[in-house]
């Protein structure tokens, strides 16, 4: 097979389309994009089983109608539920998620985030799953010149972290799950996610964060100068895409999700301050190491193949974030 054929081709007939009914399975669906995600599924008419070992993912993320499996994707017990199933696709997002534990525990990060994908790429070969979605990050680009920005999904992928390493790695399995055994795949790489029901930790946290102190009435504090930016997609907003790409008939193979935009972390600030209804007065601390001074991930490939763009303003977001916490 060419090369062409591996990473621009198209080498299944793929048959879910829009508007028919798809039996999908999601890992880490208890968590938080997980439960964005879910509850779009499940209004567009699809059939989804969560699957979540609830590690930091809560059952209380799910609305109750919604089904979970309670299992890790290491687990033999995650045969049996393909063997059950047959789902059409899957779409894979649970894992190791925070950049920081993969410095301290590479050896965990690739348990989890290498092994467990592999596991899970194995029951798809198995019980015949058409298409792989998968959840990689703007981590697996590292620090790129900043002439470079916003990233377009063609520039080399250098990662920095481990996290990022297995989430490209992660990448490269599923091109050869691809060329090998023909199920086709979906690599969405999304840029800082922020919304309802997120963790403290994970890549977008700090506007949870933000908005779980503010709610709290406590004060926050920014590591640096502020002027950091970064590129704050809504839940969402990364829901729909992950749902276009179960559908669509693209074969192209790797897209970024984000907003393109670029917000710095003062001006985070002072949209905080219209939605509370006063000025805060941010803490600065000492910048992190290893902290990347600019980010933003182009989103035009998506917009124009995946016909997927943001909807969600920032504003709006944030409120709905806040109002979450408050609650
Ligand atoms: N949040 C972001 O900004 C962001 C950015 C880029 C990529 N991602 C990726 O998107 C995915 C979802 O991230 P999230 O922010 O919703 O994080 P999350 O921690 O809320 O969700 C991960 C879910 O996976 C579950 N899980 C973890 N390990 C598991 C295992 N071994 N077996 C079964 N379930 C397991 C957790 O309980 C959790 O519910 C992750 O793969 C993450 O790396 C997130």
């Amino acid at each position: 097979m060419v090369r062409s054929d591996i990473y621009g081709g198209c080498p299944v007939e793929i048959s879910p389309r829009e508007g028919v009914l798809m039996k999908v399975l999601v890992t880490g669906g208890a968590g938080f994009i997980g439960s964005h995600l879910v509850r779009q599924l499940m209004k567009a008419g699809d059939e989804v089983i969560s699957l979540d070992n609830l590690s930091t993912g809560r059952k209380e993320n799910l609305p109750s109608q919604a089904k979970l499996e309670v299992l890790d994707i290491h687990d033999e017990e995650v045969e049996r539920l393909f063997s059950q199933e047959h789902f059409d696709a899957v779409v894979h997002l649970a894992g190791q998620t925070l950049v920081s534990d993969s410095m301290t525990d590479p050896q965990n990060d690739m348990y989890q985030n290498i092994a467990g994908t592999v596991h899970i790429l194995e029951c798809c070969r198995k019980y015949g799953v058409k298409r792989v979605i998968f959840s990689s990050s703007a981590a697996t680009y590292g620090d790129v010149d900043e002439k470079a920005l916003p990233i377009p999904e063609t520039l080399p992928q250098l990662p920095l972290s481990f996290y990022g390493l297995s989430k490209m790695t992660v990448e490269k399995y599923l091109a050869l799950y691809q060329q090998v055994f023909g199920i086709h795949y979906v690599v969405l790489r999304f840029s800082n996610v922020y919304g309802e029901r997120q963790g403290n930790g994970g890549e977008g946290g700090v506007i949870s964060i933000f908005a779980k102190a503010l709610a709290q009435g406590k004060g926050i504090t920014i590591y640096g100068d502020g002027n950091q930016t970064r590129d704050f997609v809504y839940a969402g907003d990364i829901a729909r895409g992950i749902r276009k790409a179960l559908v669509t008939d693209n074969c192209d193979t790797c897209y970024n999700l984000s907003s393109e935009t670029e917000i710095n972390l003062n001006e985070l600030v002072r949209i905080f301050s219209d939605i509370v209804g006063k000025k805060i007065v941010p803490e600065y601390g000492p910048a992190r190491e290893g902290d990347i001074n600019r980010s933003s991930l182009s989103n035009k490939k998506a917009q124009k193949k995946l016909l997927w763009k943001p909807e969600m303003s920032l504003e709006e977001g944030l409120k709905k974030t806040y109002e979450y916490f408050l609650k």
